[in-house]
Formats: structure tokens, sequence, C-alpha cells
């Protein structure tokens, strides 16, 4: 008896204590520090988490055997799954027949870049995101497929490219609707139209593609990634057998130690991540993988469309503004954190959004008990779910909590992922 009054007592508490906290928690209008990200994840499952340097090109940087097999594939491993959120899987059906497997960057909700070789006389494109295995028997769970057909299928590509032609095998695929972007799908970021030549810096290829030539490994069921070093263009034009072509045009990676792009991996990025920004960048295009020499010890470099030079023409093309350089010079937060995202999608009011936000964790709206939240980044918005089973996103704390210990959520049952998305979506 003096038990259970104890419990109806403390619940009776607990409910004031709720509903008072409820009330603060409508009022605040801080939003929890950007640094709070980090901190969850940092108890995360290694699925959920944004790229960090040390786990990008640095790491397989160190050299190894090239008889090295089983590591080495055509230079790198496998990804953790949905590592790279910007990853499309494209499956290409030519107007002749011919079909294709390419790979795809997301740089927008809408939009996908990748090389025109992947995409000319295309009349059916599957889309992939949030994808990592792609074999018939894969259990991904957060794979999303577009498919894209006829007109739908035709894409934008760069003008006066023709097969064969190294320089300006570039081409966009507009999504039929805005993509939700969540931890596993989210547009990587294009680069500043006046990015120096990034000589020696380490980049990071990845693809679907084949990454064993002998034995032939056949494509690559799961994302690989490889880490390599951009090369100087003397040195690239010197070595890749294509007769020349311009710096401004193509940036390319280093190959002589076995870490390359292969057959599959065509269309698909060149990443570099930038520190000061903790973003991954898009810098270049795969062109062709090669398709009957040996990937692996050809030792030839790894040809890349440099998209510096093309951020105009996407613009043009797609609406994706030119982003400014953040100056380092003058860390101001309102320049920071002044959103960028394009102004051409016209807003949903029921989905949440990041515009005219600071940085940083946001409850979603209107839904009080969730493991859900949002993390809003430079005018972009992320939905991320908390990483421990049963946990909450508990605002106030700017931290996940299991649900009794956070006021108003007692006894509360998170909801499985597709329910919530169909509520808020
Ligand atoms: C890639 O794999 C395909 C399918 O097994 C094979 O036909 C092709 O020769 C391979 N290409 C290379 C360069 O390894
Ligand atoms: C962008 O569009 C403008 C106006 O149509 C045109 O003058 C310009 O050359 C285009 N730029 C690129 C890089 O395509």
């Amino acid at each position: 008896m003096l038990s259970n009054q104890r419990v109806v007592l403390t619940l009776f508490a607990y409910f004031i204590f709720a509903s008072i906290y409820v009330e603060a928690f409508n009022s605040r209008v801080t939003q929890c520090p950007a640094f709070a990200l980090s901190s969850i994840m940092s108890t995360r499952s290694s699925r959920y988490h944004l790229p960090v340097k040390s786990e990008s090109p640095e790491k397989s940087q160190q050299p190894e055997s090239l008889s090295n097999k089983d590591e080495r594939i055509v230079g790198g491993q496998e990804t953790t799954p949905n590592e790279f959120g910007f990853m499309a899987y494209l499956e290409v059906e030519f107007w002749n027949g011919d079909v294709a497997k390419c790979g795809g960057t997301l740089i927008s909700e809408r939009w996908i870049l990748t090389a025109a070789h992947c995409t000319v006389g295309a009349v059916k494109v599957a889309v992939s995101l949030g994808a990592h295995d792609v074999s018939p028997g894969s259990t991904d769970q957060h794979r999303v497929i577009y498919n894209l057909e006829g007109a739908a299928a035709q894409s934008i590509n760069y003008p006066g490219w023709y097969i064969g032609k190294v320089e300006d095998d570039i081409s966009l695929i507009e999504l039929p609707q805005d993509v939700v972007i969540n931890q596993w799908i989210k547009p990587t970021r294009l680069p500043y139209s006046d990015d120096p030549d990034q000589v020696g810096d380490p980049v990071l290829l990845t693809g679907w593609g084949n990454y064993s030539s002998t034995p032939d490994s056949g494509l690559s069921p799961v994302l690989r990634q490889v880490g390599t070093t951009v090369i100087s263009h003397s040195t690239c034009e010197a070595t890749a057998s294509q007769g020349s072509f311009s710096n401004d045009k193509i940036i390319c990676g280093d190959g002589t130690q076995g870490r390359r792009y292969c057959y599959g991996d065509d269309g698909g990025p060149m990443n570099d991540y930038r520190e000061d920004e903790q973003e991954w960048f898009v810098i270049g295009v795969a062109w062709f993988g090669d398709k009957t020499s040996d990937c692996q010890s050809s030792g030839k470099p790894n040809l890349y469309a440099r998209v510096s030079s093309y951020v105009d023409w996407i613009h043009n093309q797609t609406g994706i503004p030119p982003r400014q350089r953040p100056t380092t010079t003058t860390p101001t937060t309102t320049e920071r954190t002044t959103p960028t995202t394009p102004t051409t999608t016209t807003e949903d009011p029921n989905v949440f959004s990041c515009r005219n936000r600071e940085n940083g964790l946001y409850p979603v709206p209107d839904v009080q008990c969730t493991k859900y939240f949002y993390y809003c980044s430079n005018g972009m918005a992320y939905l991320y779910d908390c990483p421990v089973a049963g946990t909450i996103f508990y605002y106030e704390a700017c931290r996940c909590e299991y649900p009794a210990n956070v006021p108003g959520c007692y006894g509360y049952v998170p909801e499985p992922f597709a329910n919530a998305l169909k509520r808020k979506f």
C-alpha cells in the first residue's frame, strides 16, 4: 500500500513538474549550441556520425604493399554504411539497350552531379540515395530509389562534350521532388570557384566500382573508399596517356600506389574534407574508370572533372548559388550563420526549415517526446535520431535521454522510424 501511494504521489509530482517544464520548453527561444551534436553523437554506434578528418584520407594514406590484395582492393576499403550521405548510386539504361552503373553526388535536395558519359542517351535512370549495399539481397534500410524514365531521365549535359573528350564530362540529374535530408541522405558542398589547384591535398574517392582486377572482383556490392592525393597537372598529363587537357578543367589523383577508381566508379566524387568548415566538398567528378585495363597495377592517375570550374554552369542550370568563401580573418558569428540555401525552393510550412536559424540543435516542432531532432548547419536542416535505442531527444538538456528522465515523457515508447516519417513529411 505504502509503496503504491508513493508511486501515485511521485507520479502526481512528476506531472506538475512536467507541465511547468513543458511551458518553459515552449517559451524557450534559444537553441542547443552546435557542439551539442558531437556530444550526443559521441555515444553513437558508428553509423551515426558526421565525418571527421581523422576518418578520412589520412588514415588510408600509409603506403601499403601492392601485393596485399585483400586490404588493398583498388587501394581502399569498405565505408561505414551511410557515412557518405551524398553518394548516389545510378543504374542507367541507354536507348540502345546498354546498361551502366555509375556514381553520383547529391549537391542539393534536388540535384545529382555525375558524368556526362553516364547519362548521355539514357532512357531510364534509377537513382539510389542513402544506399550502402546495392546487391539484390541487400538489407539497406535507408535507401530511397527514384526511377526516372523518358523525359525525366534526361540529364543536363555540359554543352560541347562528346564521348571520349576528357574535359567537360559532367552532367546534372534532377530528382522529381526534393529529397528529405536526414543523417543517411545529405547533400555535399560544391567547391569555391576560386579554389587553388590543391596539389598535394589528401582526397577521398568513393564508389561501387570494381575493387580488384586479379582476380576480377566485378562491381562492389558495398560502397568503398580510397584516399589519395592531388597531383600536378604536368605529372597527370604526362602519365595519363590521354593527350593534353586543361588544368582548370581536370583535377587528378595519384594512382601510382594503386589507389584508384575503376570500372563502375565513373561519375562519382573526389571528396575533400575541409577542416575549417567541417564539411565534405565534391571537388571532382570521375571520368571513365578503366574498362578493360588492370585498374590495380596500371599506376595511372585518376582523372576527375574539376568541379570548381563548373560552379557557375551548375548555378545556371540548377539555381544552386555559388558560395562565398567564409572569411577566416573576421570570425563574426552573424556572417558564418547566414543561411545560404537556394531561395528557389518554396518553403513548406509543415516542414522544419533551418533558414534564418542559427547553427545548432532543434526539437521537432509540435512533437513533445520523440527520438528525432534537427541539426541546422548553415541554413541546411538535417534530421537525426538519438543514437542509443530507447532514448529520446531532451531539448532542455541538449542530450538524448531515456523517456523517464525527460519531463513530460514518462512512459513514452519511442516510435519506429517509418511512423515518424509518415507523420512529419
Ligand atoms: C570489372 O568487372 C566487370 C564484371 O566482372 C568485368 O567485366 C570488367 O572486366 C572489370 N573491369 C576491370 C577494369 O577490372
Ligand atoms: C550562365 O547564364 C548566362 C545567361 O544565360 C550566360 O551568359 C552565361 O554564359 C552562363 N554561364 C555559364 C558558365 O554557363
